[in-house]
């Protein structure tokens, strides 16, 4: 057979994740310190699992309504409400299997081929492949470290032409943890309104905001109908093996995702939306406590980042750090590498989310302090060694 032939262009040709690609390189060698995760290193809070052990006992095995449970979509809305003061009804809200889902429903039910997207880079992973497999065109924005990683009513301008279909917001960011400030936004949403174009919001690190109270570009109500917005519980809950997340949005728009979703998934996990009523109704002390955690994290990292000659912005959301290594000469990809084979620190190459991350790395702090202070430790070593101060 020639499966080559067979497959799907638009698939063979998405590149290896440059992600996976190295951590196949780390995991082949013994007592490396990871850096490279983006996964909380907290287990779920405990009401939470203890939540959806007891759907299973009560015997709450079946599937739910595709659109999600009704108890867990007013949940959301009661919650979205009360932190981020956004209106939303249960009809206008579906439950998906990860903010990933989210994604990928919002690309596909909007996107018709041709139809470009705005993508802000450096950017996560799965939006460059999520836009391809959808049928659209990237058109990508580069955002720069010297404005602070934000998006400018300049860049956004330049972006927007008649193919323009959509934007994708990612703020706090993964990789940059750039952030957006109310006062930002106010910047950009007359441009939004007069284009017309839909703006794709994964707000999935919302609650990890440390410096500024989170503002949803939602929460612009001449603007809010344009808007997709996609969440989830993974990262500030600490469920990301639970896969779930959700979108909201207008209604006719749920009701195209809701198409798509119940003939390729059918409803999310049952038990895990059991627990996710609880994490919405009970678990606001435990995320604090988790934020209180990664921001001391963010500060050590930082801090420690700029001592050894690694300018470092600091990161206002999120949980990772994205320091510029073009001081030591080397790609981010052989920066990787050779701190990998000499002193068995993985971290993540900036190339790997677009090339407006090269020059730089990423670094999870979704580790304990032990380990951030051990794994820094030894890429002070290898600074040293390639004589950067
Ligand atoms: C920016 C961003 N969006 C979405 C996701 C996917 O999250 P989920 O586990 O909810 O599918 C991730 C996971 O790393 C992410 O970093």
């Amino acid at each position: 057979m020639d499966f080559e032939k067979i497959v799907n262009p638009i698939v063979k040709d998405i590149p290896p994740s440059g992600i996976r690609k190295f951590f196949d390189l780390a995991n082949q060698m013994e007592g490396v310190i990871s850096l490279g995760v983006g996964e909380p290193d907290f287990a779920t809070p405990w009401t939470i699992r203890e939540a959806a052990i007891y759907s299973i006992e009560k015997g709450k095995t079946f599937y739910t309504a595709n659109q999600g449970l009704l108890e867990l979509r007013k949940e959301i809305c009661k919650y979205q409400k009360r932190r981020f003061d956004l209106d939303y009804k249960p009809e206008q809200c579906i439950v998906t299997v990860g903010g990933s889902e989210g994604i990928d429903l919002a690309f596909r039910t909007i996107i018709n081929p041709g139809d470009e997207v705005i993508l802000l880079q450096p950017s996560y992973v799965a939006y460059t492949p999520g836009v391809a497999l959808a049928g659209g065109v990237v058109r990508n924005i580069i955002l720069t470290e010297e404005n602070e990683f934000k998006l400018t009513p300049e860049l956004l301008k330049e972006a927007i032409n008649e193919k323009t279909k959509a934007i994708l917001l990612n703020y706090p960011s993964n990789p940059t943890g750039g952030f957006m400030t109310k006062e930002d936004y106010e910047k950009l949403v007359p441009i939004f309104k007069e284009s017309g174009i839909m703006i794709i919001t994964d707000e999935i690190y919302a609650e990890l905001s440390y410096e500024h109270k989170f503002c949803s570009i939602a929460s612009f109500d001449e603007i809010k109908d344009q808007v997709i917005l996609v969440s989830g519980f993974s990262k500030a809950y600490a469920m990301t093996g639970w896969r779930l997340g959700y979108v909201l949005a207008n209604e006719y728009l749920v009701k195209m995702m809701k198409k798509i979703h119940q003939y390729v998934i059918m409803s999310a996990p049952t038990c895990a939306q059991y627990g996710a009523i609880e994490a919405m109704r009970h678990c606001d002390e435990e995320i604090e406590k988790m934020r209180q955690a990664y921001l001391a994290r963010r500060n050590f990292l930082v801090k420690t980042f700029n001592e050894m000659g690694l300018k470092t912005f600091t990161p206002q959301g999120a949980f990772y750090v994205f320091p510029c290594i073009k001081s030591t000469g080397l790609t981010s990809e052989q920066f990787c590498e050779e701190l990998l084979n000499d002193q068995l620190v993985a971290c993540v190459p900036g190339s790997a989310f677009g090339e407006a991350g090269e020059g730089y790395i990423r670094v999870s702090y979704a580790y304990s302090l032990e380990e951030l202070k051990a794994a820094t430790q030894k890429i002070r070593k290898f600074l040293e060694k390639k004589g950067v101060k």
